[in-house]
């Protein structure tokens, strides 16, 4: 299923629900499942900055802890309030390798409604996985 204008408007929802008295930078992140499922994730940012979430993690997260599985997901919509649209962090992508497929489109936006495609495997080349472990 390739990009459909809707998935902007969730992301900016879930962006609306971030937690950034520190950075001010609101990240909103709409994760789609294979089965229809949606989520959806905000930056929750933390005093101790380093135990703050992205966006993208927490709707990963929230999906894992409903019970879906690596392999389970069909994108991801990341929003933010900037001249470039959104891009996941060194951490996200690592995350994101994990748990979607590689093929896994990750659709990138901003507040001006800019659009920027692309996959999980581009997006971190040569990545590391469980299969380096066997
Ligand atoms: N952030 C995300 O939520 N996702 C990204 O892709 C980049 C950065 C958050 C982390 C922190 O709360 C704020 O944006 C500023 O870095």
């Amino acid at each position: 299923m390739s990009y459909q204008s809707h998935y902007f408007q969730e992301a900016r929802e879930a962006q609306k629900r971030a937690y950034a008295p520190y950075s001010k930078f609101k990240v909103g992140a709409y994760l789609k499942a294979k089965d229809g499922r949606t989520f959806y994730g905000a930056n929750v940012e933390n005093a101790a900055y380093p135990s703050s979430i992205c966006a993208e993690r927490s709707s990963l997260v929230a999906a894992i802890a409903e019970g879906y599985r690596p392999g389970d997901f069909e994108s991801i919509t990341v929003t933010v309030d900037a001249d470039k649209p959104s891009s996941p962090c060194g951490t996200c992508r690592q995350v994101l390798k994990e748990l979607c497929d590689d093929d896994m489109p990750v659709y990138m936006t901003n507040h001006k409604g800019e659009l920027l495609e692309s996959t999980v495997a581009e997006l971190l080349p040569h990545g590391f996985s469980g299969k380096d472990l066997e």
